[in-house]
């Protein structure tokens, strides 16, 4: 164990030398690794520990997505809708604890904890791309992977607020032109942002029974439905007595937007990002909105990312 860390570590610093570099929204530099962009410090780390020593169990669930696509709301989906029969409501783990800190962040999490060591079923999360989700994970297990995307007009919107908020004042400022003509260049973290998006697409049509891929705006239509969906998807169906006494909206109500930030944790509370950074709850938190991007783009930039949007996606059955 400590060999294999001590070896990753290496190859990390040596790694990280060699490969192309540009500038992030909330850090100075981004690294591509495999035509993706990441973060050079432990994120990265945590991948690469992710990829050698994570062993998938045929009971996990994962949750996928690029950043500020709805993670933090389908985190807490998930949480309740797995867990529904251990928890009242009056006393629900989620009105004291924030989402995130529900359901681990692989690459985070493998850093300085024991996955190992997580009973099962686990419920773990990852903004990987999926090509760079271990090998078992993909490959070999039955476990499950939920996948949730977003527009890209309002997750680079919500992506550049968010930074804005959490990059350290002693960086320079980075104006809102510039990380779009970043963005629309494929570089933000995570990214490609379109990849991303279509390479669990890909993945999903390969395999529907292993992969549940869903979209923001739909689930803001009607999230009752795509929870059942999910449930199901899970195996965890809701049964009819379930469905009648409305438990799937009750699950929904818990988790809404208005009712995760009216708590004192996701006002207050905190998350350990990664290893050295913690930020406040309330920053995963801020409209909620489908279509927010309008009030913030100008109509070259909408033209501009819609159009790079439409020629990446053709012929590959996709629409946002
Ligand atoms: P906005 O910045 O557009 O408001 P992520 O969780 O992947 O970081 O995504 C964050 C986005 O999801 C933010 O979008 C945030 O406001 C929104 N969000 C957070 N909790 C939500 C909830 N319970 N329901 C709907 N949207 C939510």
């Amino acid at each position: 164990e400590e060999n294999v860390r001590e070896k990753i570590n290496q190859q990390f610093e040596e790694l990280v030398a060699t490969l192309p570099s540009d500038k992030g929204f909330l850090v100075p530099t981004l690294i591509n690794y495999k035509g993706f962009w990441c973060t050079p410090g432990s994120v990265f780390k945590g991948v690469l520990l992710m990829q050698d020593q994570f062993k998938a169990r045929s009971t996990d669930i994962f949750l996928c997505s690029a950043l500020k696509s709805g993670t933090t709301w389908l985190k807490a989906l998930m949480f309740a809708t797995m867990n529904r029969s251990k928890f009242q409501l009056a006393t629900h783990p989620l009105l004291t604890t924030g989402p995130h800190n529900c359901m681990p962040y692989l690459d985070v999490h493998i850093i300085d904890h024991d996955v190992e060591a997580l009973p099962s079923p686990r419920l773990l999360s990852s903004h990987c791309a999926y090509f760079l989700l271990p090998k078992s994970t993909r490959e070999s297990s039955d476990c499950k992977i939920v996948y949730i995307c977003r527009n890209p007009k309002d997750m680079f919107v919500s992506h550049y607020l968010f930074a804005m908020k959490l990059r350290p004042p002693m960086l320079p400022p980075i104006s809102m032109e510039e990380a779009f003509d970043l963005f629309c260049r494929g570089v933000c973290e995570y990214g490609p942002h379109l990849d991303h998006v279509l390479g669990y697409w890909k993945a999903s049509l390969e395999s529907p029974g292993k992969i549940l891929f869903l979209k923001y705006e739909e689930m803001r239509k009607d999230p009752v439905k795509h929870v059942k969906h999910l449930a199901e998807f899970l195996g965890k169906p809701f049964s009819a007595e379930e469905e009648k006494a409305g438990v799937i909206e009750e699950i929904v109500k818990l988790c809404s937007f208005e009712k995760l930030t009216s708590l004192e944790v996701n006002k207050t509370g905190k998350l350990a990002l990664v290893p050295g950074m913690t930020i406040g709850n309330e920053n995963f938190f801020r409209k909620g909105e489908v279509g927010d991007s309008k009030n913030h783009l100008t109509p070259e930039m909408i033209e501009r990312l819609d159009k790079i949007t439409e020629e990446k996606l053709k012929g590959t059955g996709f629409a946002f």
